[in-house]
């Protein structure tokens, strides 16, 4: 009883307080509290179906005892829910013509004669006031399909006489050609084709967008996209309410959403790299990951900043206060630390903050100084600066406190930067729709190419590549393998590594910097098996010799063959790229040149690139035939050992080869395209010959005549990666596979 600090005591003052009952009633619904009239409370109104209470949907008991916002009028009323009007098809009909539509009101859509319908050719106004289905629009088509060059977005899908699209290149790429171009009546577009190129960093800064993409009147959830423009540098600072109005499952979800945010900005715009700040707050800030520890020389990962996120603990009895102005205090000392530190730095950034809660904050005072002070800090007084400041608040909670959180979001260029989770949205289905479509497909095989050979340029060239150890608890021996990252969350390697070991804690995978992870899940070719011929006298079959690695999230990939991904890496261009093109493009020659990575164990190691030549169309049976230098393979039975599953290279025509070693399985056989994309096209399996020394430092060991090496050919085991990485029902982002 004596304990002054007690939680109890300490807030007896405060639901002291009591607000007023009065003028809060509601015409044609009714109300409830949380905490009756005690400080803290939320009033809540209900309306029956179809209806929304107006002006306010709830208020706040604060600490003066009055209630915010204030009722005052128009008063308090159940309004019915409208949709927008959908009288503005051009070129069509909609029926029935109405002034206003409500709740479960029909409409159809019909186009001209001459004109084409895309989207739904029926709606319902749904209770979120929004009409399901797709916006009906009436085109006609006059011009062929420009395409999407690669590295590029395109705006605008209608070709008909005067329809334009533009475009505009993926950070950290320059566009050469018209960026916007018309079609014309003469059947084609005006301008050139454009093309991206990739040049020096730029110095300006990037930005989110969350754009909307129609015209909205009552419509509580406009559409939007994000896009994130341009390399350089980007601060994105998230804060997370984590008060007792935001319950566990909410905060979980909030938790997901962050996750796949940061994970779809490194997968999809990889040049960006930004710095991060994740705090949570309730009546006091916690701070989760700190920006000023993790931007310059000794970066965080995002596995590591992620890893932290999971691990907060959600306690909602520490939290029965909302203090979002210290929230908002704490990124400006952020800001304020940062300037101090390096003045000219500070000036390039451009800063994304990112609040997820209900706004309904009762400590610590209106925020809006704060974030006032945190525009002055970012845009000196100089106009064009609004750019490098974005403020997003995703309403969350069961209640949201709009007038609270409205003058806190960015205002500009009719971008969303408010969004309100509505009751049974998914916060990461938001997510998904919220960033940009059109860029729907990640970039992979982003390659960088430096000038120094330093071990640092190398992770950054060859960022995707992954050294595997596996313990083997027997002989307590160490088996090395190699292995290649080719989503955020699989590696791909090959099977034999981990037939016998076939226990995920024996592995760990070293990704660049990211060393010591761990792998949730081995899944290998179900066809893979080495004893199956061996009643036809062949001791070792490897013809499935591949396995992929679910891991937790990394950035990127490499590329795989018949996905989208790969296909814009190849500039294929058009609706209906086939896998064949794609093996046209990469294996064609008779002498087709490929890479691929010696064991780097040591990061210090600085020339790890090999080379050969795979063997293809004439030259491939002279090639394999060189298997017949193995025990009991004898020419009648090469085939069945050297399957068509098998690319072939070794040998020293028409140039010397080099050869792969030892601890080298798994690894990816990859061409570069373009000088910087790489595209893997096999899986290192096994050769005919050890050439390699004990002790391979910098040595590039070349083939001898009758070497040969033989690698699975990702051609060919398309439907097992389909699988498992084209999966769109699971926790992590699908590839996009061709459908042939
Ligand atoms: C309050 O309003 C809701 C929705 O209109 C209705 O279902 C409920 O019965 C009402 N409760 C009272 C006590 O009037
Ligand atoms: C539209 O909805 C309102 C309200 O539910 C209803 O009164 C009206 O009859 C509907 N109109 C049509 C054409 O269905």
């Amino acid at each position: 009883k004596n304990c002054t600090l007690c939680p109890s005591s300490a807030r007896s003052v405060l639901s002291d307080v009591l607000c007023k009952d009065e003028n809060l009633g509601i015409d044609g619904g009714n109300y409830t509290f949380t905490k009756e009239l005690k400080y803290g409370s939320m009033l809540i109104y209900h309306c029956p179906e179809g209806y929304y209470p107006y002006p306010a949907l709830t208020r706040s008991c604060h600490k003066n005892g009055a209630w915010v916002p204030h009722p005052r009028r128009p008063f308090q009323k159940c309004k019915m829910i409208e949709c927008p009007n959908p009288l503005v098809l051009e070129n069509g009909l909609v029926l029935p013509v109405q002034r206003q539509y409500f709740v479960n009101n029909e409409t159809t859509y019909e186009c001209y004669s001459g004109y084409t319908l895309r989207g739904s050719s029926s709606r319902t106004c749904q209770t979120n006031g929004k009409w399901s289905g797709a916006t009906p629009i009436c085109s006609s088509d006059h011009c062929a399909d420009p395409g999407t060059p690669a590295g590029a977005r395109r705006t605008g899908d209608f070709f008909g006489i005067s329809d334009k699209v533009t475009y505009r290149c993926d950070s950290g790429l320059y566009l050469v050609g018209s960026k916007e171009r018309e079609c014309q009546e003469s059947g084609i577009w005006t301008g050139t084709e454009p093309k991206c190129y990739c040049k020096d960093p730029e110095k300006h800064p990037n930005f989110f967008l969350w754009k909307h993409n129609t015209v909205t009147t009552n419509n509580p959830m406009p559409n939007k996209k994000l896009t994130i423009e341009k390399s350089g540098t980007m601060n994105i600072y998230f804060a997370l309410d984590i008060s007792n109005n935001i319950v566990e499952e909410q905060f979980n979800e909030v938790r997901r959403a962050v996750r796949k945010l940061t994970t779809k900005v490194c997968h999809r715009y990889p040049r960006v790299n930004p710095n991060y700040e994740i705090i949570i707050f309730g009546s006091e800030v916690s701070e989760i990951v700190n920006i000023i520890d993790y931007s310059g020389k000794n970066r965080k990962s995002l596995v590591d900043v992620l890893t932290d996120l999971e691990n907060v603990k959600y306690d909602a009895r520490e939290n029965v206060g909302t203090n979002l102005n210290l929230a908002f205090k704490t990124i400006l000392e952020r800001m304020a630390t940062q300037k101090q530190q390096n003045e000219i730095l500070f000036k390039e950034l451009y800063h994304v903050l990112i609040f997820f809660t209900d706004g309904a904050y009762n400590m610590g005072g209106n925020p809006e100084n704060t974030v006032a002070k945190i525009r002055e800090m970012v845009y000196m007084n100089r106009k064009e600066r609004e750019r490098h400041l974005d403020i997003y608040v995703f309403g969350v909670g069961n209640e949201i406190f709009d007038e609270g959180i409205q003058p806190l979001v960015t205002k500009r260029d009719a971008v969303t930067h408010y969004f309100k989770l509505r009751r049974g949205t998914k916060l990461e289905e938001l997510f998904d729709q919220a960033i940009d479509e059109e860029n729907a497909v990640g970039l992979c095989g982003i390659h960088r190419n430096y000038d120094d050979n330093t071990a640092d340029s190398i992770l950054q060239r060859y960022p995707w590549v992954a050294r595997i150890e596996i313990k083997d608890e027997d002989t307590s021996t160490m088996h090395f393998c190699m292995g290649s990252l080719v989503t955020p969350r699989f590696i791909l390697s090959a099977a034999q590594c981990f037939f016998y070991t076939n226990s995920e804690k024996k592995i760990t995978v070293n990704i660049g910097k990211n060393e010591g992870l761990k792998v949730l899940r081995i899944i290998l070719h179900p066809k893979f098996n080495p004893k199956a011929k061996e009643a036809e006298g062949i001791r070792e079959f490897y013809a499935y010799d591949v396995a992929l690695l679910k891991l937790t999230d990394n950035c990127l990939p490499i590329c795989i063959p018949c996905t989208k991904e790969t296909s814009a890496a190849l500039k294929l261009v058009g609706g209906q790229i086939t896998c064949k093109q794609q093996e046209e493009r990469l294996l064609v020659k008779s002498f087709e040149e490929v890479s691929f990575l010696s064991f780097i164990k040591d990061a210090e190691r600085r020339d790890v690139r090999r080379d050969a030549r795979l063997k293809l169309q004439d030259q491939r049976d002279s090639c394999i035939g060189l298997a017949t230098k193995i025990n009991g393979i004898t020419a009648d039975n090469v085939k069945k050992l050297v399957t068509d599953n098998f690319l072939c290279s070794g040998g020293r025509h028409p140039t010397v080869d080099h050869v792969t070693c030892r601890g080298e399985s798994g690894g990816a056989v990859f061409k570069n395209y373009d000088d910087y994309r790489t595209i893997q096209v096999g899986v290192i399996s096994w050769g005919t010959k050890y050439l390699c020394p004990h002790d391979r430092r910098a040595v590039k060991q070349d083939s001898d005549d009758d070497s040969r090496d033989f690698h699975i050919n990702l051609f060919k085991v398309v439907p097992f990666l389909k699988q498992h990485l084209g999966d769109d029902t699971q926790d992590f982002e699908p590839l996009h596979f061709l459908d042939e």
